[in-house]
């Protein structure tokens, strides 16, 4: 099936006895237990819901369906979903490579588990090419990406990085937040997990926070385990409302990828803004690498820009916004506008992100589903 079907139908769910096929909200912590054992269709026994829960389990069917993975395990946020990836897979005798252009916490979690635990670290340069000779150079055990970088947006070129990953048997995890699954499926590379923060495009509207990982059986059964410890499992509420919100990610992805790419073209030519980073543009370094891995011809909904005239300049841009609103996070319905270097790339160290293009007059722009000439309007008085 296609995914616009699968994100719809996908859950599986039916309700022999009254024939409803919507997946209800199992508000339950427990299950009876009355001698003999009910048992999941992954095999697990249902019987408290900090193990598994039906409405939980549906919305991992249709992740799973959508990443192209045989399983999924839903969690209470991104971060719990990358917790139980590292923890199900390294070992105190490892090396993790991470890009240094990774989400603040994640690059936080990875340097605090390993001086606890032991393992090492390699903090490459976020592009295809070194990554791919730190990986031959320095042998690592899991490489740790994101599809896009954030807020540089630095497309990988997931393909390649995958492939020399299998040559030198390491696994690669992939955090495909920004892209999607209707951008690109990781997985069908030979990436051994995928990680979502569902927080953003899954579940779509700004409203539930949560995670996913979508891995192969073989896998998924220590990140089950770790999920169970960390009592990390996604609540059946938010399950519900990821469900709901899920069935619309083909046509917000489409959207939102649509309007993103009108306003990248509006910003490169407003004459208050210095640089636009959008791997759509055809004047983007990673245009070519996006156009061959992205699926559909897109290329997600968020757009960075640099403001002229420095911090101030972009400060005020982000105070006078009004129907864009200055927050955190991405992937929803509404337009919202970031400025990295006291959000998600906080925790890079000063010198890098000045490497990295990562300067006080940068914004990021997550393009949500308002009528674009609204948005122009709206940056246009902003930026004037
Ligand atoms: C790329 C990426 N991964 C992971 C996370 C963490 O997700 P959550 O906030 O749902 O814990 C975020 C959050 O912004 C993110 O942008």
């Amino acid at each position: 099936m296609g995914k616009a079907t699968e994100a719809i139908h996908g859950h599986e769910f039916r309700d022999e006895v009254s024939g409803a096929f919507i997946p209800p909200i199992y508000l339950t912590a427990i299950f009876e237990q009355r001698g003999e054992t009910r048992l999941t269709d992954r095999g697990t026994e249902l019987k408290y819901s900090r193990e598994e829960n039906p409405t939980v389990r549906a919305l991992e069917k249709v992740i799973a369906k959508l990443e192209g993975g045989s399983d999924a395990l839903a969690f209470n946020s991104g971060m719990a979903a990358i917790s139980a990836v590292i923890l199900g897979l390294v070992k105190r005798d490892y090396k993790i490579l991470v890009p240094i252009e990774s989400y603040g916490t994640s690059l936080e979690l990875i340097q605090s588990l390993g001086e606890k635990i032991g393992f090492k670290i390699k903090l490459s340069w976020p592009e295809t090419e070194a990554i791919i000779a730190d990986i031959v150079s320095e042998k690592p055990d899991i490489v740790f990406i994101e599809s896009m970088t954030n807020p540089t947006l630095r497309v990988l070129d997931v393909s390649e990085i995958c492939k020399v990953c299998l040559e030198e048997a390491c696994w690669v995890i992939v955090d495909n937040t920004f892209t999607t699954p209707i951008l690109l499926n990781p997985l069908k590379y030979g990436s051994i997990a995928i990680v979502h923060s569902t927080t953003k495009y899954i579940a779509g509207h700004n409203d539930v926070v949560g995670g996913a990982i979508v891995s192969n059986e073989s896998y998924i059964k220590y990140f089950w385990d770790w999920r169970r410890m960390l009592g990390s499992i996604m609540q059946p509420f938010e399950a519900y409302l990821t469900i709901r919100g899920l069935k619309t990610l083909n046509i917000r992805v489409e959207r939102s990828s649509t309007t993103a790419k009108v306003i990248a073209e509006y910003l490169s030519d407003h004459s208050r803004v210095e640089d636009v980073y959008y791997p759509g543009l055809n004047s983007s370094p990673y245009n070519i690498i996006a156009k061959r891995i992205f699926q559909k011809d897109l290329y997600g909904g968020v757009v960075s820009f640099k403001v002229k005239g420095g911090r101030d300049e972009a400060l005020k841009v982000l105070r006078k916004v009004k129907i864009i609103k200055p927050s955190p996070s991405l992937g929803g319905p509404e337009s919202l506008l970031t400025y990295p270097v006291i959000s998600a790339s906080r925790y890079i160290p000063e010198d890098a992100r000045r490497k990295l293009g990562i300067t006080d007059n940068l914004l990021r722009l997550s393009v949500g589903l308002e009528d674009s000439e609204d948005l122009i309007e709206d940056l246009s008085q902003a930026l004037e």
